[in-house]
């Protein structure tokens, strides 16, 4: 059973907005079968059960939310607390006793309706910050199933973590888990390192720790993309009438691509700034640039993200008012969302994929990029060191979105680069994208899972 805030329930367009996960889960389920549970994404009066859909071999169990807990525990305690202090912002971090009280309430209610669905014999794959307590509120409920948590975003060292008034509480309740796994080395190293400083937790071999008197594994496991589907996808877009319309409508420009929610961690202010110092240095690009930024609206309940928003639009408008001529617009910034397909088709044109987060769990746009590329003319990816893919991508030109100077440089190195160093860094990344399969990344979980000592391993018909 996957249980996340947000379930996917397949429509015929599935848009860019729905972030790393739902793209992630969906790859996971469509191959393996099971249940899917969580939040419908609607407004409602909260149930006494799911409701079921079932699409080929996937159950999509889903419930509604009350209007409280939509403000309290989405964009409460999950998305004005738990999801700027794991991204590094402190400075954005807002923390309400009444939105933790909502998120601890959702979490109840996630594990009552679940209990109606769980067998005896079933294993519990709980994702992301919104569950953090899900484990420990089945746990309460008396079910002693095999669990594992996945964190999708970045888990800030304990200097930041400490901020969090109820830091011990929220860090406590995932160690109701049998295993928890992290994008990168440097995420499982901090979470290890508060149990270790605050828990007195004994770090045993290979990330086995002992907490509170239970067992807890603690483990990497960076998110991947099926490389070899996506590739086949994108030189399929490469040919639709979609993207021949886009590519005349360039009259021989040169793109360049971001696609991101519009979300602060994102980094697209300094992307924008970096590509205006672009035209600023280089105006022998003026004219022949055209970037594309698809940045589909998100969680625009939260003040912060509304302001985001504002400034996004006046930064695009104030730079194509400077730059921009009669017959050119430096910008094409796009608060609409496009199908995989089209989007892959997307990434297939542009020369350049900017992709500078000012911290990411792990960034599948920057996988799909690489993916999607023509391995005989390859684009170049510039990526932030502060995502997750970075430590996979070596191939791309890294950079610190914070250094706007840096980035429109390493944007300028792009556009100049060979077609030889272009096949090689491509080369290097696409080579690495198997080692993180997504088929790959779920296997790896869940094996680690089903083999962990003192829980019985699942039957086969689970
Ligand atoms: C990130 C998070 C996911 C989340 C997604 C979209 O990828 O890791 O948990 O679902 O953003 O955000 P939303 O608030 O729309 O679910």
């Amino acid at each position: 059973m996957i249980v996340s805030n947000r379930v996917a329930v397949p429509s015929r367009k599935a848009g860019a907005s729905a972030g790393g996960l739902a793209v992630a889960l969906n790859d996971v389920l469509r191959a393996r079968g099971g249940l899917w549970f969580g939040w419908s994404g609607r407004i409602g009066a909260e149930q006494d059960d799911a409701v079921l859909v079932e699409r080929g071999n996937v159950t999509y169990a889903v419930c509604d939310l009350s209007h409280e807990d939509y403000e309290e525990y989405y964009n409460g305690f999950a998305n004005r607390t738990l999801w700027p202090l794991l991204h590094y912002r402190l400075d954005l971090t807002e923390f309400a006793r009444r939105d933790l009280a909502g998120y601890r309430r959702v979490n109840a209610y996630f594990a009552d309706l679940l209990l109606r669905h769980v067998r005896p014999d079933d294993v519990l794959w709980l994702h992301d910050y919104h569950l953090i307590p899900l484990a420990e509120a089945l746990r309460a409920r008396g079910l002693h199933n095999r669990i594992g948590y996945f964190q999708h975003i970045p888990w800030p060292s304990p200097d930041l973590f400490l901020a969090l008034p109820n830091h011990a509480e929220i860090a406590r309740a995932l160690c109701a888990c049998d295993l928890v796994g992290f994008q990168t080395e440097r995420d499982a190293h901090n979470f290890g390192r508060y149990l270790v400083e605050e828990f007195g937790a004994s770090a045993c071999e290979g990330r086995r720790m002992s907490v509170a008197g239970r067992e807890l594994r603690i483990g990497v496991y960076p998110v991947g993309i099926d490389r070899l589907g996506y590739a086949r996808t994108a030189a399929r877009a490469g040919r639709s009438a979609f993207i021949r319309e886009v590519r005349e409508s360039l009259s021989d420009r040169t793109m360049l691509i971001g696609v991101d929610r519009l979300d602060y961690s994102k980094g697209l202010t300094q992307r924008l700034d970096a590509f205006e110092r672009v035209l600023a240095v280089a105006p022998e690009w003026r004219g022949r640039l055209t970037f594309l930024q698809i940045t589909p609206k998100s969680r625009s309940d939260i003040p912060e993200y509304a302001a985001m928003q504002r400034a996004l639009g006046e930064t695009a408008g104030r730079i194509n008012g400077l730059y921009g001529e009669a017959n050119w617009t430096p910008i094409r910034y796009v608060n609409r969302s496009y199908t995989r397909g089209e989007l892959a088709g997307l990434y297939r044109l542009a020369k350049v994929g900017v992709v500078t987060p000012l911290r990411d769990g792990m960034n599948l746009v920057a996988k799909e990029y690489v993916a999607a590329q023509d391995p005989e003319d390859p684009g170049v990816l510039v990526l932030s060191r502060f995502a997750g893919a970075a430590a996979v991508l070596d191939g791309a030109l890294l950079v610190n979105p914070y250094d706007i100077d840096g980035t429109a440089s390493a944007i300028r190195q792009a556009l100049a680069m060979s077609g030889d160093e272009r096949r090689w860094r491509w080369n290097a990344m696409w080579s690495r994208l198997a080692e993180t399969d997504i088929g790959g990344w779920a296997g790896r979980f869940l094996g680690d899972l089903d083999g962990l000592n003192g829980v019985p391993a699942p039957s086969d018909d689970s």
